[in-house]
């Protein structure tokens, strides 16, 4: 694991822009998984002008999202299909085809996250996954749990998550309480894993990488993956 300390959020959406550019100019057609929150907002931006620039060239890339809101339509502006299109894949020369979210909508949840699964294995697995970190620890929405789950699959999310998120909404009681999300493993099955912390996940962001890898802090697992980069914005 490397972990690359920062003094500010620009730096480090600046260092991971980079580093997920370098990965498009390595293999442009590459798959990229990717995450939400407020974390990647300014890697996204880096993204963005580096497209604008000429520099990047998305025509061949193709992406998976961590996870979605249970009930929340792509068209909700809380939805992370909405967050992803407003954030990054409006703005550069991605063909929206080659872009998936979890679907939260769909009938039968269980068959929605089977299909994923099998949708991201279909695409040759994720070269490069960006990862954001909760307070408690989750990772996508893996919640903090006495296992850690292996494929995609529906979660009740826990409180403190509610709270964190109800920020981003109207009203709490507009936070979904469920949510799809890649599972533990598959985020492990990423050939390569970059997770980006702000100042305040110091705490969280150490216990994980370098405490007891248990599921009760989901990004513990991390430690036993061969590829991963933390950058980490210091306090
Ligand atoms: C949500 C997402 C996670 C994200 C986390 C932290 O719960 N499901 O993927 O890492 O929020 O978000 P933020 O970067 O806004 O702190």
């Amino acid at each position: 694991m490397r972990m690359i300390k920062v003094k500010t959020y620009e730096e480090m959406s600046l260092l991971a822009g980079n580093i997920i550019g370098a990965q498009i100019l390595l293999k442009p057609d590459c798959v990229l998984g990717l995450a939400t929150g407020s974390s990647p907002i300014g890697t996204y931006k880096v993204l963005v002008e580096n497209c604008e620039k000429g520099i990047l060239n998305f025509s061949k890339v193709k992406t998976v999202n961590l996870d979605e809101y249970c009930g929340l339509p792509g068209d909700n502006v809380n939805s992370y299909r909405y967050f992803m299109n407003d954030n990054l894949f409006d703005h550069v020369n991605i063909d929206k085809v080659n872009t998936h979210v979890p679907g939260g909508v769909a009938d039968d949840m269980d068959a929605e996250a089977k299909a994923y699964e099998a949708l991201i294995d279909s695409m040759g697995g994720i070269d490069l996954q960006l990862l954001g970190i909760g307070h408690n620890g989750h990772i996508g929405f893996n919640e903090p749990t006495t296992h850690f789950p292996k494929e995609v699959h529906t979660v009740q999310l826990t409180e403190s998550t509610i709270n964190a998120n109800s920020r981003l909404f109207e009203r709490r009681e507009d936070v979904p309480t469920q949510a799809i999300t890649m599972g533990i493993g598959t985020i492990m099955k990423a050939e390569r894993v970059l997770l980006i912390a702000g100042a305040d996940k110091t705490e969280i962001v150490m216990k994980a990488m370098y405490g007891e890898i248990t599921p009760e802090v989901p990004a513990s697992i991390l430690q036993l993956h061969k590829d991963v980069t933390v950058i980490l914005v210091e306090e």
